[in-house]
């Protein structure tokens, strides 16, 4: 995210004012203090409250107990109840170095897990921040009477409050009303703890990163975020824990009969990029894990143009391979003993006089033919190009992530989940224990032969399109078409951006980051296990 911007070059003949945000977005620094909060100097210090509990014991025992009482009587009063994702705020008045003691719900004990956590932290932080804190000491969610184990108590505390503070500012000019959170510290006064509490804050330092990343390009617009651009993006992360990034063009492409990626990419004066990310290159002795990620830079719908209103999000179309992208920089960051290769074909679909037509016939890496009877089913062609390509690791697993069809929301709704196909009852487990941990949903769905022979062409091998309802089936079965390894796919349309919030206070309006942390999760389970 590092071009420059548009005053400090001169402009091409009718480019656009495109300029690249003037910095990244900043995680605030997350770190760990064995301390007693009743000592921690800072804006606000954060406890927390199960739902039910008349009398805190614990830390907000300890809070309340140095401020006289406060939160109890909040509590008898009835305006704490401990719901989740309450925030009381109690300014401390000099009864402790901290300026003000913020108690979140944790809800009913009996529900809590993770997510929770995650939830709390960030409806804290959320708040914090609206109060112009600029840095905030919490306590572990969840490590004491919840029963999480430390570390991903801690982790879970950390990633809620910084996600939660993501502000992307893109072109906006100074906007100092606009607080920022800087600082989160994680609280323990048991020194037996705080190595546990690092381990969790190292994780969420780099998960953190890595979404921080996926949204950042995701809300970046089409305009900027081309798909050389999207590639320059995950270039910069090379050397990165050792991690190899290569970017093609449309020659390198051709000359792996990348037809299917080709065909989308001929009507955009943008050209295509296909990037080969690579965690332990060199560790043949590794199985190796590829993770697949739709990068459609733009999705106008080529000559199967879409709707006005529906043309709108498609700069978000990107959204699988800046998860891929989040996901490679924070494997590396990781260090885990995985070898895990991440492939994103970045293209535009747009149309102009050389763009592929509905009708046309094209031809894919594998010499699977593919008769296009939408050009709007762009982003299958993307994908089967890259699954042919996935082969030459011999990978024990691949997982594809895309926004691949509105047919997802349809079934699932939108933002509630991602539809999960896969031709392996284990890699599907293991990918729904992982959105478990991380709250990224994924909800399984059958590749019933129907939808195979629905998308049976007359002209050619394949139809990119079921041309019926129910699409989202049609689309995993033409991505299966592809695979002869065990394969899973993320359909992740209705995901990529928020609207509101809700329950979810890690999340902002825009990009949420979807996948970078259930892809994450999934692969440090498989290198704890392999
Ligand atoms: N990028 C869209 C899918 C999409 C739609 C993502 C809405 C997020 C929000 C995809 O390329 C597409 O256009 N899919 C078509 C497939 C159809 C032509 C078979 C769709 O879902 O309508
Ligand atoms: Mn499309
Ligand atoms: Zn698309």
């Amino acid at each position: 995210m590092s071009e420059p911007r548009g005053a400090e070059r001169a402009l091409e003949p009718f480019e656009a004012v495109a300029t690249a945000p003037a910095q990244a977005t900043t995680p605030p620094t997350l770190e760990v203090a064995t301390q007693r909060l009743e000592s921690w100097e800072g804006d606000a210090l954060v406890v927390n409250l199960f739902e039910g509990v008349k009398s805190p014991g614990g830390a907000t025992g300890a809070a309340d107990a140095a401020l006289g009482g406060a939160v109890s009587e909040l509590i008898a009063a009835g305006e704490l109840t401990g719901r989740l994702g309450q925030v009381a705020v109690v300014h401390s008045r000099g009864a402790l170095p901290a300026g003000r003691v913020l108690v979140v719900g944790l809800g009913p004990s009996g529900s809590f897990g993770p997510e929770a956590a995650r939830r709390a932290a960030a409806a804290a932080a959320k708040r914090a921040q609206e109060l112009g804190v600029r840095s905030l000491a919490t306590i572990a969610h969840g490590a004491g009477v919840g029963g999480l184990d430390p570390v991903r108590a801690a982790r879970a505390t950390l990633e809620g409050a910084a996600l939660a503070a993501y502000d992307f500012r893109g072109w906006k000019r100074r906007d100092e009303s606009r607080p920022r959170l800087e600082r989160v510290t994680l609280l323990e006064a048991d020194a037996a703890k705080t190595s546990a509490l690092e381990e969790g804050a190292r994780q969420a330092r780099a998960v953190v990163a890595g979404t921080y990343l996926a949204r950042d390009l995701v809300n970046t617009p089409a305009n900027v975020a081309t798909p050389a651009f999207l590639a320059n993006a995950a270039a910069a992360l090379e050397g990165r824990g050792g991690l190899r990034v290569a970017v093609h063009d449309a020659a390198w492409a051709a000359q792996h009969r990348m037809g299917a990626f080709l065909a989308v990419a001929r009507g955009s004066a943008n050209e295509p990029r296909f990037v080969v990310m690579e965690h332990n290159a060199d560790r043949d002795d590794l199985p190796a894990v590829v993770l697949v990620g739709k990068g459609v830079t733009f999705d106008t719908g080529g000559f199967s143009l879409k709707t006005r209103d529906g043309m709108v999000p498609m700069k978000a179309d990107m959204a699988g391979a800046a998860a891929v992208i989040g996901a490679m920089a924070t494997v590396a960051e990781l260090g885990l003993e995985l070898r895990v290769v991440g492939l994103c074909p970045c293209v535009e679909n747009m149309a102009d006089g050389r763009a592929y037509r509905p009708s046309d016939v094209i031809v894919a890496g594998d010499g699977t033919s593919i008769e296009v009877l939408s050009t709007d089913a762009e982003g299958r062609l993307a994908l089967a190009d890259a699954l042919v390509h996935a082969k030459r690791y011999a990978p024990a697993a691949v997982v594809d992530i895309a926004t691949l069809t509105g047919a997802s929301m349809v079934a699932l709704g939108a933002g509630v989940s991602s539809s999960l196909f896969a031709n392996d009852d284990g890699l599907a487990g293991e990918l729904a224990r992982a959105a478990e941990e991380t709250g990224e949903r994924v909800w399984r769905m059958p590749l019933f032969e129907e939808y195979a022979k629905a998308i049976e062409g007359q002209v050619a091998d394949l139809k990119n399109s079921g041309g019926q309802r129910g699409g989202v089936g049609t689309s995993a079965a033409f991505l299966q078409a592809f695979v002869d390894y065990p394969w899973a796919h993320l359909d992740m349309a209705g995901m990529e951006l928020v609207e509101k919030p809700g329950a979810r206070a890690y999340l902002q309006p825009g990009a949420s980051g979807y996948g970078v942390r259930l892809l994450v999760e999934f692969l440090t389970a498989r290198a704890a296990s392999a």
